[in-house]
């Protein structure tokens, strides 16, 4: 594996791929690898034949200092775990290197209600340093096929709508959530959960899935109550447990008006807040 600082050894790099007539994938990360961005990977490599990983903890989508501060960051065992899978090249800048002072862009889309509503109400901030980086990172490696996972499903709602408006020549992949044998979707943070906590962490993959087997006897305005409720019995601290359209996150009033149906979830659990979310009703299937 090949591992770059620069954007412009990289981008030779990448170029020489390219040159060899390689499909080239590209997967960000702010490392902490587990199972989930390794399920990433593995797709890159089903769907392309170079496989770009970068690593790179952006300091603009932390809207907590202390949460930047927290962030795990073992990088020996990353690389380990990247040369394992088979990555081709790692990407590890600097934030000089992603942010110089002499660049200074913004991404003109008009994101509507996406950045808004959910994350968007309790992180704010954080998008406008998501959209601003995965553009970075997409204009440094130019790939032709980006792979995201659904456990950021608002994230990936909103990085499809700025390639779609910008008609940027990338494909968006997006991957299943991978979660532990007990149901929690893995993620970076679950490390910081308290150990007497942690047994009580997968309530919300239960009462998400028991959502998904009632939720047609009932109304958008019942499952979000029942779900809420159950979590703070739990004894999580929620934020938002709402079904909302897949596709616009507008919330669900009637079933009948959207086709595209989740439940988006954010609460904390102690010290740590934990997000996941479940698909009610794919485009694909009609019920
Ligand atoms: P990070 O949290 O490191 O996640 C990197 C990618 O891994 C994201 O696309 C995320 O959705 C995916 N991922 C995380 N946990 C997952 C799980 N349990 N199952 C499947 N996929 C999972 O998301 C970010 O970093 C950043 O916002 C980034 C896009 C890199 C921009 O800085």
């Amino acid at each position: 594996m090949h591992v770059f600082t620069q954007v412009s050894g990289l981008q030779k790099r990448v170029a020489t791929a390219r040159e060899r007539n390689k499909r080239i994938a590209f997967v960000p990360t702010m490392g902490a690898l587990h199972e989930g961005h390794l399920s990433l990977i593995e797709k890159a490599q089903e769907v392309a034949d170079y496989v770009v990983v970068s690593i790179f903890v952006n300091p603009t989508q932390f809207n907590d200092p202390k949460d930047l501060e927290m962030y795990p960051r073992p990088l020996s065992f990353d690389i380990a775990k990247l040369e394992a899978i088979g990555a081709n090249v790692l990407f590890l800048p600097s934030v000089q290197e992603i942010y110089p002072a002499e660049l200074d862009f913004v991404v003109d889309v008009d994101f509507g209600l996406l950045t808004k509503v959910l994350e968007g109400v309790y992180r704010p901030g954080h998008f406008e340093g998501v959209i601003k980086v995965v553009y970075r990172l997409l204009e440094i490696t130019q790939p032709d096929v980006l792979i995201m996972g659904q456990k950021d499903f608002q994230q990936v709602a909103i990085i499809r709508h700025m390639i779609q408006e910008l008609h940027l020549p990338v494909e968006l992949i997006a991957n299943p959530i991978v979660r532990e044998a007990d149901g929690l979707a893995l993620s970076s943070r679950n490390v910081r959960i308290d150990p007497s906590q942690r047994p009580r962490a997968n309530s919300i993959f239960y009462i998400l899935s028991e959502a998904k087997t009632i939720w047609h006897s009932t109304t958008p305005t019942e499952v979000n109550r029942v779900g809420a409720s159950k979590l703070e019995q739990a004894g999580f601290r929620v934020e938002y447990y709402e079904v909302v359209d897949g596709h616009t996150l507008e919330t669900v009033e009637q079933w009948d008006q959207h086709e595209y149906l989740v439940i988006c979830v954010a609460a904390w659990l102690g010290q740590v807040r934990l997000i996941d979310n479940m698909i009610l009703q794919d485009v694909k299937i009609t019920v």
